[in-house]
């Protein structure tokens, strides 16, 4: 794997350099570093900067009310969401230069995910949750103002739940440009679903049910568990290989991002309230993290992430009730099992960890694989499978065939550049009986493979991988 990815760089960078010659633009301009082209990323999504300093964002004094389900919306509503992004999408012409336009709006995405330096990057690392809560929360205060009703609040597309797996009806009603919450680029269809695979039990479970922030949000250079599965999944899923939401620098571009988003916010709001333990980061490098954004009547704000950890109180939205946290069991404490599936090319499983991975699979406990650092193809967005061999990847029989252990997506940040993209991602994979069964079955040390979803089985190209680290974790349950 390190050969071929080391071949995708050269080749990138050579047809680029190319690229940059044909234009005029000699290596002069951009320096030496001919990986690099900050120039023209500023161009697609500029600093979101302010000539004044920014104002330091006070109390919110709206109502507390819900945010809903996208998919329950009334008409009234859906008219109100409608004519939100309608009147956003039209400052886009009538004042290029209101920050509050639909464009500049979707630039402060790509601002935060691409060419900015990388401390700036808001994904893989633990600004995740909270920078997408602020960002949503001023995006929500400015299409309230647009049709001057402060009382509107964000849907949330709920994904988790099965009946709700398409798009919601309001992004495809009508599937074309006379409705503002339509993308022209999105892959998948007004009919098509969300696979379980994605965003189900398996996945919901791994998420709310990550022992602490560590897990769930990541900390300053790892990100958490959701945001890989399901955050990312769905992200591949409407985007496909080439639609905005496939890469974070369009991903804004697509006015379901923010239902998809608000459903992201949920998910850290269900997390919080699952558990005494599950509580946020009380480091002073956390709760001091600030952003600026322009608020509703173009102020440029700043807000810190110990102002948002409470959207109740402090933001004026709350969600209903988590489906999925309700019928989650009472784990007790999670306990690693350090096993010999350490080694980086090939894993193997010791006697007594099969022995206490089963017995608590049998009392209906949870078993746990964490892959970390496992490398990854850089060329486009994707989701993969992860199968426990080639011979299982070559097959790809998904969820329930052989070797099957889950997905890994991948999001890229930029179409062109490969700079700031992470190079591995981590995955935690809920283990089922009838996977560890699969995995017990196959004699001989495990070799993690990868296989992009959706290929034919002329086109399947099995990619060995390598991980880190991986190790398992086994919660018991309450009896
Ligand atoms: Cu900032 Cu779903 O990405």
């Amino acid at each position: 794997m390190p050969d071929t990815k080391t071949e995708n760089l050269i080749g990138e960078s050579t047809t680029r350099r190319h690229f940059l010659q044909a234009i005029g633009m000699g290596t002069g301009l951009i320096g030496l570093n001919a990986f690099v082209n900050p120039a023209e990323a500023l161009a697609q999504c500029a600093a979101p900067a302010s000539a004044t300093a920014a104002k330091a964002w006070g109390r919110d004094c709206r109502r507390i009310l819900p945010r809903r389900p996208a998919s329950s919306l009334s008409s009234s509503e859906i008219t109100k969401l409608k004519d939100a992004y309608h009147a956003m999408r039209v400052l886009d012409t009538s004042d290029p230069s209101d920050p509050r336009g639909f464009k500049r709006q979707a630039n402060i995405h790509c601002w935060f995910c691409t060419e900015a330096a990388a401390s700036v990057h808001v994904h893989f690392n633990w600004k995740f949750f909270a920078f997408h809560r602020a960002y949503l929360y001023f995006h929500e205060r400015i299409l309230g103002k647009l049709i001057g009703d402060m009382d509107f609040r964000l849907p949330y597309w709920d994904w988790d739940v099965s009946s709700h797996r398409k798009l919601p009806g309001a992004y495809t009603s009508p599937n074309n440009s006379s409705n503002p919450l339509w993308n022209s680029t999105r892959e998948m269809s007004p009919t098509d679903e969300l696979p379980d695979e994605d965003v189900g039990e398996d996945v919901m479970d791994a998420a709310l049910e990550a022992a602490d922030f560590t897990e769930f949000g990541g900390t300053a250079g790892v990100p958490g568990i959701p945001e890989g599965a399901p955050h990312g999944n769905v992200h591949n899923d409407v985007g496909g290989d080439a639609g905005d939401m496939a890469y974070f620098e369009t991903a804004a571009k697509d006015p379901v991002f923010y239902a998809h988003h608000s459903n992201v916010d949920k998910i850290w709001s269900d997390w919080n309230k699952g558990s005494s333990s599950h509580t946020n980061p009380t480091s002073s490098t956390f709760l001091n993290l600030s952003w600026n954004f322009y608020d509703e009547n173009k102020v440029w704000r700043s807000i810190t992430a110990a102002q948002v950890l409470n959207h109740e109180n402090q933001l004026r939205y709350v969600y209903g009730p988590s489906r999925f946290s309700e019928i989650l069991p009472c784990l007790l404490d999670w306990v690693v099992i350090r096993t010999d599936w350490r080694v980086s090319k090939t894993l193997r499983l010791a006697p007594a960890a099969r022995t206490s991975i089963s017995r608590v699979l049998g009392s209906r406990g949870r078993v746990r694989l964490h892959l970390t650092d496992v490398t990854v193809p850089m060329d486009k967005s994707a989701v993969y499978r992860i199968y426990a061999s080639p011979e299982a990847a070559r097959k790809d029989e998904g969820p329930g065939g052989d070797g099957y252990l889950g997905t890994l997506p991948v999001v890229l940040s930029s179409r062109k550049s490969q700079l700031n993209h992470t190079r591995t991602r981590n995955a935690v994979l809920n283990i089922s009986g009838r996977k560890f069964e699969t995995l017990s079955r196959a004699q001989g040390p495990m070799q993690l493979t990868l296989v992009e979803r959706g290929r034919k089985e002329s086109e399947r190209k099995p990619i060995r991988v390598t991980a880190a680290d991986s190790h398992f974790t086994v919660a018991d349950v309450e009896r």
